[in-house]
């Protein structure tokens, strides 16, 4: 049989390689949209279903006033949040979808041997942020811009991750949730407060509260185990969840 030429053979080489190249790309596309569904948005979401769940809008930077307001103490109860976060003084804390910071300068004296790192994906809510380090002294403070999929976190470098009316409004929480796993030690902890969603009282855009039921789906879907739930607070559920010590 007659040898193929040396430009076939380099054309089924490339072809081949093309081919593979696609199927791969074509095979994480697959992955990455499996997690969600799409329908028509509601007012206050984006159209984008994950787990039987509408994504929420994200809250902009011009909310920062709203996120700093003084009566967020009497409507949230932070000062028992932090009792109960039962911290020792030298964890590293990623306060996840931090906003303007206002958990995270709540937990920084209480780490004084650890560190807070401060993460958002908008850079005006860094930039909040930075000028309250500076004005807050508070060295154990850092501030990281993650993206929509990736906290930007180490690998196994954390040892709570506290998200604060956050995670409802991640575009990616599958992604999201991954690269916090990756990001947290061994028998690190996430914490979520989310407002309760089982109880019309709570004043909250629907979209913008969360179930135990939902928080616990999304949660062990990624690898994580539910250590407990603590209902204190006036309006949120506090609920938190354990990397196992075996990963
Ligand atoms: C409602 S604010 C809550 C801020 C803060 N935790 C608090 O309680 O004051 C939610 C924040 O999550 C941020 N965010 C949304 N998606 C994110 C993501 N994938 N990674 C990090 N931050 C995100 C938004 O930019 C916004 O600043």
């Amino acid at each position: 049989m007659k040898k193929p030429s040396f430009s076939v053979q380099l054309l089924s080489i490339v072809s081949g390689i093309l081919i593979a190249f696609c199927g791969v790309s074509i095979q994480s596309e697959e992955k990455a949209d499996s997690y969600y569904t799409t329908k028509v948005p509601s007012r206050d979401g984006i159209g984008k279903v994950y787990m039987g769940r509408e994504i929420s809008h994200t809250v902009s930077a011009h909310a920062i006033r709203w996120l700093e307001r003084p009566e967020r103490e009497g409507e949230e109860n932070p000062s028992q949040v932090m009792d109960q976060l039962e911290l020792k003084g030298d964890e590293t804390i990623a306060d996840i979808g931090a906003g303007s910071g206002y958990f995270t300068f709540l937990l920084a004296p209480y780490v004084p041997e650890g560190k807070v790192i401060a993460i958002d994906i908008q850079q005006e809510m860094l930039d909040f942020l930075e000028a309250k380090k500076k004005l807050h002294k508070a060295a154990n403070v850092e501030t990281l811009l993650g993206t929509i999929e990736d906290t930007k976190l180490p690998e196994n470098s954390t040892d709570l991750v506290l998200m604060v009316d956050a995670y409802h409004e991640f575009s990616h929480p599958r992604e999201m949730m991954e690269s916090v796993v990756e990001g947290l030690k061994p028998g690190g902890r996430v914490v979520l407060l989310e407002y309760r969603a089982e109880d019309p009282s709570v004043p909250i855009k629907p979209l913008h509260k969360m179930t135990v039921k939902q928080v616990k789906a999304e949660m062990t879907a990624v690898g994580l185990e539910f250590v407990e739930l603590k209902d204190f607070l006036p309006a949120q559920h506090f609920l938190v969840f354990q990397k196992p010590t075996n990963k």
